[in-house]
């Protein structure tokens, strides 16, 4: 199985990626970072994330995902979504939940949230981290386990991902994307 994964996610200055009530605030969306998500997504094989982060797009019913829960025992079909995966890591492992999706190659989208991006982030071959700049999310729901103790960026870096160029993505809204590789 050779997989590439990418991380994808928007925090606010203050590194946070949702509210005080576990919502991603309107504060965070922007059609800039919309436009660049979806046409990450459109061209991946696989999106993976935990119960409480669907992205809600128009093509989200084509594609194929894993989605976390403890709701099963290891690795089941999802009765409401034929390409979806529902997966439980304590009982089976991502390449078995994989296999179960029909995936053996390609390149798979870790969308959220935090937790999740924890238990992915040492496998990730490049993390594209967006940040609101203007925005701040007092008592907000962290980007990354270790937020805000440390910034998403300084975790990044301690997963071993170096930071590229970043792209504006809204620069009147000081949006902007930047890619944490990791070293060949
Ligand atoms: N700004 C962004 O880019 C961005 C990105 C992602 C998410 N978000 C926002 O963040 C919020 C969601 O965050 P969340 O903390 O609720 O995260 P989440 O990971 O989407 O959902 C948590 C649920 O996923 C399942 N799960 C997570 N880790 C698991 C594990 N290790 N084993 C088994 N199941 C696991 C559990 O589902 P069960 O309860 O079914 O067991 C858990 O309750 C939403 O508001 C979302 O919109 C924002």
């Amino acid at each position: 199985m050779t997989l590439r994964i990418e991380g994808y996610v928007i925090v606010s200055a203050d590194g946070m990626l949702a509210d005080a009530r576990n919502v991603m605030p309107d504060e965070l969306k922007f059609e800039g970072d919309k436009a660049f998500f979806t046409a990450a997504l459109d061209r991946v094989d696989l999106i993976l994330h935990g119960r409480n982060s669907h992205e809600d797009q128009p093509n989200s019913p084509r594609r194929r995902r894993i989605i976390l829960t403890r709701n099963i025992g290891a690795i089941a079909p999802d009765p409401s979504n034929p390409k979806a995966t529902l997966w439980n890591p304590a009982g089976a492992s991502f390449e078995a939940a994989c296999e179960h999706a029909g995936i053996e190659t390609g390149t798979v989208a870790v969308i959220g949230g935090p937790g999740v991006f924890g238990m992915f982030m040492d496998r990730c071959d490049v993390f594209w981290l967006s940040v609101a700049s203007k925005v701040r999310i007092p008592n907000g729901e962290p980007g990354f386990p270790g937020v805000p103790a440390r910034s998403p960026q300084n975790i990044l870096a301690a997963h071993g991902l170096r930071a590229g160029t970043p792209q504006i993505l809204d620069a009147a809204e000081g949006v902007s994307v930047t890619p944490w590789r990791r070293d060949t």
